[in-house]
């Protein structure tokens, strides 16, 4: 694979402090691309970033309560007039809502809820962070989606993915030869506190392949790539 080179870089990667997000940040370390972590209070990524700058990677927090759409504009307002301009945008964070008993019976609220967080907001990141990476010619965003299919219980969970697809589809052709190239991730299903205890598949298994849409260099835009089908081995 053809690679860019990263190093000095600065990525925001929301839902940091931990799950999929907290191994971004450590695979992103690798090739020394510096890191704003989000959560929604900074303690909880304190011990992620005393980890990062030990190894020389510069970290600055960001705190956010994604459903809040206030929480969300102040989060970018602030980023954007003082922080680093951000290269690489992992819209990771993400909430799933209970897996209801009676998939007859989904509450308003899980749709309201997982839209609120899952696509409005990344889409608000998304258009607010584009701009700035336009004007520098060169941009990566990764949108965290899922291969969840076939349980209707997590419905409002599963349309709110298949939205963040639409979204990627429908966009791209907005950024043809802009340098900026918008891609879909998907991790697998793993043993995080959302994926619970019986996934298959170890948190550490998204690397490399979460890698793989920051540093692609080759114009791949648009696409969906499964973190899966790079487990053990070097990209
Ligand atoms: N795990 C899987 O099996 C799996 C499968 C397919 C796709 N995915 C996708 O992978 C991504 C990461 O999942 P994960 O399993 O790593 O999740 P996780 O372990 O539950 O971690 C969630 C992260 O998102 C943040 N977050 C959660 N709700 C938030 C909210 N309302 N506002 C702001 N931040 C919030 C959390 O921050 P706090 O520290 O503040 O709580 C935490 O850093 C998600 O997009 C998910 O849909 C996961």
């Amino acid at each position: 694979m053809k690679k860019a080179d990263i190093h000095g870089k600065w990525a925001l990667v929301t839902g940091a402090s931990r799950g999929v997000g907290r191994q971004i940040c450590l695979g992103l370390s690798q090739y020394g691309c510096n890191v704003v972590l989000h959560s929604r209070e900074v303690a909880h990524t304190q011990a992620l970033a005393a980890e990062l700058i030990a190894k020389g990677i510069q970290v600055r927090h960001v705190e956010a309560e994604l459903s809040d759409q206030k929480q969300v504009d102040k989060m970018l307002t602030e980023l954007l007039i003082n922080g680093p301009a951000i290269d690489i945008l992992y819209n990771n964070a993400a909430v799933m809502g209970s897996f209801r008993g009676d998939w007859t019976n989904v509450p308003a609220e899980d749709f309201r809820k997982c839209f609120e967080v899952n696509v409005i907001t990344l889409i608000q990141i998304c258009h607010r962070l584009i701009p700035p990476m336009i004007k520098r010619r060169w941009g990566r965003i990764i949108n965290v989606t899922s291969g969840i299919k076939d349980q209707p219980e997590l419905i409002a969970y599963a349309l709110s993915k298949a939205a963040v697809d639409k979204f990627v589809a429908d966009t791209v052709c907005r950024l043809k030869d802009t340098g900026v190239l918008m891609n879909l991730l998907d991790p697998g299903w793993l043993r995080t506190d959302m994926g619970g205890p019986n996934a298959p598949g170890a948190v550490e298994s998204v690397l490399p392949g979460a890698l793989v849409p920051a540093l692609i260099d080759d114009g791949t835009t648009g696409q969906l790539i499964r973190a899966q089908d790079y487990a053990g081995k070097t990209i």
